[in-house]
């Protein structure tokens, strides 16, 4: 019979236990589950409402269960539903009537939340020390490859020649503010709900500020009702991983982009492609892709626990339950994407020739054109038009814009000077974008040291 067996006459139906039970996931809280008991234990001795031998019988049980859960000796009854009361009943096995006294002034319902705000939190570090570790790796690549040049895109069209160094650190810049949404997200989780009871908190002198204290909460939930109701943080939580999800997406469509055989801008190590069970010439992206597909699951988690809670009335509703599955896949997702691309980018090693041959169209160089003009004193909206006339002129003549001469460009350009024939070169076009957060090489070399500066100093 359940631990809740008091006033029913007849156990629950196979099918209900069926529904109900969430052992075979919730079982990964563990931990979590017994950080709290234990302080909440301490507390009830310390408030003088258990005996302080029974609290340490408790403590020495827990300290017991955990080993067991720990080499995996713990056996899980489906039947006990839940981590918190499989923990319980084991407890009270181990060490008889004094675990009876553990779940005084406590219900499941802020227990499972503060269960869930402790691992929240040991997650959030997981993946931020994961995402620090893929910013390292894309330093890396950049810092051994600092003069290697690409075309930059816009609408996937060759737009400005830019340092693959650049485009690389764009994405640590990204990846710099997931960083900052989860230390920021991890402060507003980082309180304690214990103390709420089922919702309206408790008759006896329970001691919040204590337990808090005692599982390093920066403080104690005001609202007993909200404290029960509430799966913000789970919520913020996947929102940040969304992104963090969105952000590697893009990151492997670049990659997937690059290793095209039509593009060709990098090599992949071949532990981290894979090949066709037909085609024998195959080497595939699809770590890349994966990373791409699995977004589509962690958008998932977030637009699944979104709709659990839209319409819920307070308190705790037993649909609360259904927070977790799509919790802990998103993180397990975002973690092994994460490690994967980080270990995959140790191999990628990219064609500098390649890149510098798509980036050596000149007409990557129209803009440099007409800002060459508008330092002569030409409105710039003139100065496009010009250069727009002057590559209209050489698209019809079938060559490009640097075998064009003097005379043909002062047909659409008529202040050109000789000078003006030799911007078409795009180490020099990326050099001259010489400003903060452009990319020139001495700026990305600047950009370079200061992400050095501020990985060693953690
Ligand atoms: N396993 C439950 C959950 O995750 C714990 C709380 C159950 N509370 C209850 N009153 N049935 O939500």
């Amino acid at each position: 019979m359940p631990l809740w067996d008091g006033r029913f006459s007849e156990g629950p139906d196979a099918l209900v236990l069926r529904l109900s039970e969430s052992i075979h996931y919730d079982c990964r809280l563990y931990p979590f589950d017994l950080q709290g008991s234990m302080a909440h234990a301490k507390m009830l001795a310390h408030q003088g409402i258990i005996p302080q031998e029974d609290a340490d019988k408790i403590l020495a049980g827990l300290q017991q269960v955990k080993e067991e859960l720990d080499s995996g000796k713990f056996v899980f009854k489906t039947e006990l539903e839940d981590i918190h009361m499989n923990i319980e009943s084991r407890l009270t096995e181990l060490i008889g009537a004094p675990g009876a006294r553990l779940h005084t002034g406590r219900s499941r319902n802020d227990q499972i939340a503060t269960d869930e705000r402790l691992y929240l939190r040991h997650v959030i570090d997981e993946i931020r020390e994961d995402v620090r570790n893929f910013q390292k790796a894309l330093w890396k690549l950049g810092k051994e490859n600092a003069t290697v040049i690409m075309p930059g895109f816009t609408h996937l069209q060759h737009a400005q020649p830019v340092l693959f160094a650049h485009h690389l650190l764009a994405y640590v810049e990204m990846l710099e503010r997931d960083r900052e949404r989860l230390a920021d997200c991890r402060h507003r989780i980082n309180r304690l709900p214990l103390g709420a009871g089922a919702l309206a908190g408790s008759t006896l002198p329970l001691n919040r500020e204590f337990v808090a204290k005692e599982l390093g909460f920066e403080g104690v939930l005001q609202n007993s009702m909200d404290c029960v109701a509430d799966r913000d943080g789970s919520i913020e939580f996947l929102s940040d991983l969304a992104i963090i999800a969105m952000h590697l997406s893009r990151f492997a469509e670049d990659v997937a982009i690059w290793f095209s055989q039509e593009f060709a801008f990098v090599e992949i190590g071949d532990a981290f492609t894979t090949g066709s069970s037909l085609m024998p010439q195959k080497k595939n992206p699809d770590m890349a892709e994966l990373t791409r597909g699995k977004t589509g699951r962690v958008y998932g988690a977030l637009m699944g626990l979104l709709t659990t809670l839209k319409g819920l009335p307070l308190t705790y509703n037993r649909d609360l339950q259904e927070d977790k599955e799509g919790l802990f896949d998103a993180v397990d997702t975002v973690d092994l994407v994460l490690r994967t691309l980080t270990a995959m980018l140790g191999t990628v090693k990219p064609r500098p020739a390649r890149m510098a041959e798509a980036a050596s169209d000149p007409s990557l160089m129209a803009t440099d054109l007409a800002e060459a003009l508008v330092k002569q004193g030409v409105p710039f909206r003139e100065a496009h038009h010009q250069v727009g006339r002057f590559v209209g002129a050489c698209t019809a003549k079938g060559i490009t814009l640097a075998q064009a001469d003097l005379a043909l460009m002062k047909e659409s350009i008529p202040t050109a000077v000789p000078e003006f024939l030799d911007i078409f070169d795009a180490e020099h076009s990326a050099a001259a974008r010489d400003l903060t957060g452009g990319t020139a090489p001495a700026q990305v070399a600047k950009q370079l040291d200061n992400w050095e500066k501020k990985f060693t100093q953690e």
